[in-house]
């Protein structure tokens, strides 16, 4: 596959992660948005490993990545928080909304070759 289809690939499991993010915010879809929520991870995590080593970089991942993993665990861990009610469902939705905007900045800092933060 080449690098241009994991691209694909890994924009589309950022739109799943949004659909199930944002069907959180009704008690009625937040089920099936579970299920988004858990397939857009599983598409992130396979087309970003596929993307780092069709760059060479999976032996020595960048510190970017590294954070980019610890990201997508923290994505991957907010709905327990919304569901234990230790956040409320809107504030998850905030945070989700933040934390992922972070992991797509570093991202696109790096496909379209600009200064990375760290
Ligand atoms: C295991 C977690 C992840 C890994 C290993 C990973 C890896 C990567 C890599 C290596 C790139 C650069 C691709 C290139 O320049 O061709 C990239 C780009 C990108 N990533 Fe990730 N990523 C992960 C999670 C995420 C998450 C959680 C989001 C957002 C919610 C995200 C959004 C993006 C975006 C928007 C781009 C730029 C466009 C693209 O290359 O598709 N990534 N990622």
């Amino acid at each position: 596959m080449s690098i241009t289809v994991y691209n694909i690939i890994h924009i589309v499991g950022v739109l799943f992660l949004c659909i199930g993010f944002l069907a959180l915010l009704s008690a009625k879809s937040a089920r099936k948005g579970m299920m988004f929520h858990g397939i857009g991870l599983v598409i992130l995590f396979v087309s970003g490993f596929g993307q780092l080593a069709k760059l060479g970089m999976s032996a020595h991942m960048p510190s970017w990545v590294i954070v980019k993993i610890l990201l997508w665990l923290v994505l991957g861990f907010l709905p327990v928080l919304a569901k234990r009610h230790v956040l409320s469902r809107p504030v998850t939705v905030l945070l989700a909304f933040i934390v992922g905007g972070f992991a797509a900045y570093l991202g696109c800092c790096f496909y379209l070759g600009r200064a990375m933060p760290f």
